[in-house]
């Protein structure tokens, strides 16, 4: 592509709307590739194949026809609850069930339209940087073509150095309901970030769960159930049955996290996909060969821009095809339960933004806040490809600092490398 087409092609990002950005045919289906931007083999175990994909990542191809009537016919779940922010009961009872709830109207205008505009704009960034193939974009490492993660994508990790993202934790709508659901408004901030597809990311993503959880702490965790219901106090964990102790698993999550919708997810955009009541499971996911039509179609159809998805972190979900001309991008906060430990918190808050943040949120954001009168190591740095990110992290931290690689299990993750930044 000339350098005029480049720029035209980012001027198109619009969200919501239309946009001449994705839809690249010269990208093979499934390709994946590693931290340089090479293609990988898919026969290596780096990121997941959908073998039930289109053949061809054009937009009028007959088998992405074939997928596009399947999905206009019969994706996403029926009969999706939407909850207002008031009804709270709803809320607890809805997340308790299914792992997951859908939030309307969590965000007013004028926060919408900022975050629509940041989430443009880090687009841009995200793909200003060209491949030296004949690709048109450079694809995330690790991740299947069109798809990106806004925090992934970040040298730091996390988009928390972004003032419409850090605007999102503490909201008058959101904030009672992470209480009720997490028991305790001693909750933390991990991070935020954010999945999101470009239209043609023709291939579903693997279910997985965001991190595993080894159901452990139960006595820390019987804390926090005791806010959801009656155990007796002279009880600790291990004097409960084994129904209770699991009861105090499936109510007690690790993490939650919330997506928030710029656009409107509709069955062609590439709406999340969520297995409702898989929270508390101790197995795992089936692969893509092994899942079933009804859990390809369990997606979140319908929900409006504006809205929250409130995620137990550990319920089964997964992005599925974008196969329309729009950007769909799910911007997240991500929020630790209490009880977590110190070692994933990573400082990717710059101090002046803790500042100026609600007195409840400089208190859960306490973890991730840089000390002051220095920046994030790696933040504002972003780049598709994990050496570029990891280069970026370890020329700002030089000695005082590394980064952890790691190669994780394909069914545990939504990316199969993961760079963990580390400060001594
Ligand atoms: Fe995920």
């Amino acid at each position: 592509m000339s350098m005029a087409t480049v720029n035209q092609d980012l001027e198109s990002i619009k969200i919501p709307g239309t946009t001449s950005v994705g839809w690249d045919r010269a990208t093979p289906v499934n390709e994946r590739v590693d931290e340089h931007g090479r293609p990988v083999s898919t026969s290596i175990p780096f990121g997941v194949d959908d073998p039930r994909a289109p053949k061809l990542r054009q937009y009028n191809h007959p088998t992405v026809q074939n997928l596009r009537d399947q999905l206009r016919e019969y994706n996403g779940i029926r009969g999706l609850e939407i909850c207002s922010p008031e009804d709270l009961d709803r809320i607890i009872h809805i997340y308790r069930r299914d792992g997951f709830v859908v939030v309307d109207k969590l965000l007013d205008t004028n926060r919408l339209e900022n975050l629509q505009s940041a989430c443009e704009l880090e687009l841009k960034k995200i793909l200003s940087h060209r491949p030296t193939n004949d690709r048109r974009y450079n694809a995330e490492t690790g991740r299947l073509p069109h798809r990106y993660c806004y925090g992934t994508s970040s040298a730091s990790r996390h988009m928390m150095h972004n003032p419409a993202w850090t605007d999102l934790i503490d909201l008058p709508k959101s904030t009672p309901i992470l209480t009720a659901l997490f028991g305790s408004k001693d909750y933390l901030v991990w991070g935020g970030g954010g999945d999101l597809s470009l239209p043609g990311a023709v291939e579903y993503q693997h279910l997985h769960t965001d991190g595993l959880d080894s159901q452990t702490n139960g006595e820390e965790r019987l804390i926090y159930a005791r806010e959801h219901f009656d155990i007796s106090p002279t009880m600790t964990f291990s004097d409960l049955d084994f129904r209770t102790q699991k009861l105090v698993m499936e109510f007690v999550p690790p993490g939650i996290t919330i997506n928030f919708t710029v656009s409107e997810l509709t069955w062609e955009n590439g709406p999340i996909r969520q297995i409702p009541g898989t929270q508390g499971l101790a197995q795992k996911p089936p692969t893509l060969d092994q899942e079933p039509l009804w859990m390809r179609y369990s997606t979140l159809v319908g929900v409006p821009a504006g809205a929250g998805i409130f995620r137990d972190t550990r319920a089964w979900h997964g992005a599925t095809p974008n196969l329309s001309k729009e950007i769909r991008a799910l911007p997240s906060i991500e929020y630790a339960a209490p009880w977590r430990t110190n070692e994933t918190f990573q400082k990717s808050m710059p101090h002046p933004i803790w500042t100026n943040l609600s007195k409840h949120a400089r208190n859960i954001c306490r973890k991730i806040v840089q000390k002051p009168g220095m920046w994030p190591h790696g933040a504002g740095y972003t780049h598709p490809l994990a050496a570029a990110r990891q280069q970026a992290f370890q020329n700002s931290i030089g000695t005082e600092g590394y980064v952890e690689k790691s190669y994780t299990d394909p069914s545990s993750a939504g990316t199969a490398l993961r760079l963990f930044n580390k400060e001594s």
